[in-house]
């Protein structure tokens, strides 16, 4: 879990008052110059007060896994086939009985306004536009039921287990009630990972005005801007049950997570969940081996985008051994995609679906709504360009065939 600032930013900060600034709200941005999600990245990064951009780019501790997601992607080599005719090409993914129109879905990100204020609404009303999958986290910063409604069909839910059984079982049934049909319960944060960045930032709960936050903002005046005539980024899923008045992020976060999920958890959460049910953040195959037996439905291969630890493996690398194991179970995989040609990359070693986290955030942070158009748009072309460059029509029909 990833937790931000708190809601003393929109009650404490007023960017006018600390620096008049005249702002130019209404001037359109020019996106046609940006060619990459790499490139979304750096416009991102210059958008974004520092606080908030680390929190979304950072890894944990010496972010060796988030440098490793990359390295192992780059290292999947595919070997063209040509003379084959591609000029008429699908993307289309089926998972679960529902088409997609693309096999890569937003990952679940807490805290997701923190790269643009109503980020988390505009990737669900993406999501539903284009017709692929939304994942709303528990740790979201809009509450399930309008992500839903935004997402018309084709919003998942990532639940993380709250310690308190009123919020699990609240959780459980508005997801239900919502018309959530695919969950995904995310394993790999009982004990959280530590990242620097944040500690150097002095990024804290509940959220501090330092000097140094405070310079930082001043010199960032379109996002303090619309933070705060937003709300700065919240708990929106858990404010429900904190009913000792103070809204502390704090206290929020102790409600939160539970440090004690095991196997009976998921025995649990399998009793309690009529829909599909995904586990995310297997690393081993044994594990998947085990979830599955248990009643999951898939897997997702993921290393929390190297947030979490920095001594594991990459999820790209983990990926092989858990597809083997899985037989048909469908195997999703997140964790370092930025290019088109990582979603072939990840079906050629036996991943159904991807899902991606940064690369949205940046596109939020680079150019609120038309930057997370942008981030899909990029990833499409991309990888619709990269199929066809295998020599392939169909993104479904990509095999082990293809790796060198
Ligand atoms: C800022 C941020 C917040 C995240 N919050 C959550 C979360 O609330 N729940 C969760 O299961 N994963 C969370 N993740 C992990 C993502 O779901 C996903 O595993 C990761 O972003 C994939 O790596 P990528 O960013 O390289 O695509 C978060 C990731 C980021 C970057």
């Amino acid at each position: 879990m990833d937790i931000l600032i708190g809601p003393a930013l929109a009650a404490s900060v007023n960017p006018c008052e600390a620096q008049p600034v005249q702002l130019n709200l209404k001037r359109p941005m020019s996106l046609t110059n940006l060619a990459s999600i790499d490139d979304l990245r750096l416009r991102a990064r210059k958008r974004l007060p520092k606080f908030a951009f680390d929190f979304i780019d950072g890894g944990a501790d010496d972010e060796l896994n988030l440098r490793k997601n990359r390295t192992a992607f780059d290292a999947v080599e595919l070997v063209p086939r040509y003379l084959t005719d591609i000029t008429n090409r699908s993307m289309k993914t089926r998972l679960f009985g529902d088409e997609y129109t693309v096999p890569f879905g937003v990952a679940p990100v807490g805290f997701m306004n923190s790269a643009w204020p109503g980020a988390d609404l505009m990737l669900a009303k993406l999501a539903g536009n284009k017709h692929f999958p939304y994942v709303i986290s528990t740790a979201s910063s809009t509450a399930i039921e309008p992500l839903t409604e935004a997402a018309n069909g084709y919003a998942w839910f990532q639940l993380y287990y709250p310690c308190n059984a009123n919020v699990y079982g609240g959780l459980i049934e508005r997801a239900k009630a919502a018309g959530i049909k695919v969950m995904m319960l995310t394993v790999d944060v009982s004990s959280p990972g530590k990242r620097d960045r944040d500690i150097r930032n002095q990024l804290t709960v509940p959220f501090k005005l330092t000097p140094r936050v405070l310079s930082d903002l001043v010199t960032h005046p379109r996002w303090c801007w619309e933070t705060a005539r937003h709300g700065s980024p919240d708990l929106a899923n858990i404010l429900p049950y904190v009913d000792d008045g103070s809204r502390s992020l704090a206290t929020m976060q102790a409600e939160l997570i539970s440090s004690s999920v095991s196997w009976e958890t998921l025995q649990r959460i399998r009793d309690d969940w009529p829909g599909k049910l995904l586990i995310k953040g297997i690393l081993h195959p044994d594990d998947a081996t085990r979830a599955l037996a248990a009643g999951c439905d898939g897997i997702v291969v993921s290393n929390h985008g190297g947030r979490q630890i920095s001594f594991g493996p990459a999820s790209i690398s983990a990926l092989p051994d858990i597809a083997k194991v899985a037989g048909d179970s469908p195997v999703l995989l997140d964790s370092g995609i930025r290019r088109g040609a990582d979603i072939v990359r990840a079906k050629a070693l036996g991943a159904t679906m991807v899902l991606a986290g940064r690369a949205f955030a940046y596109g939020a942070g680079a150019a609120g709504e038309a930057g997370v158009g942008k981030a899909y748009e990029i990833l499409h072309t991309e990888l619709d360009r990269a199929v066809g460059q295998i020599g392939c029509t169909q993104f479904e029909a990509v095999d082990g065939s293809f790796l060198r």
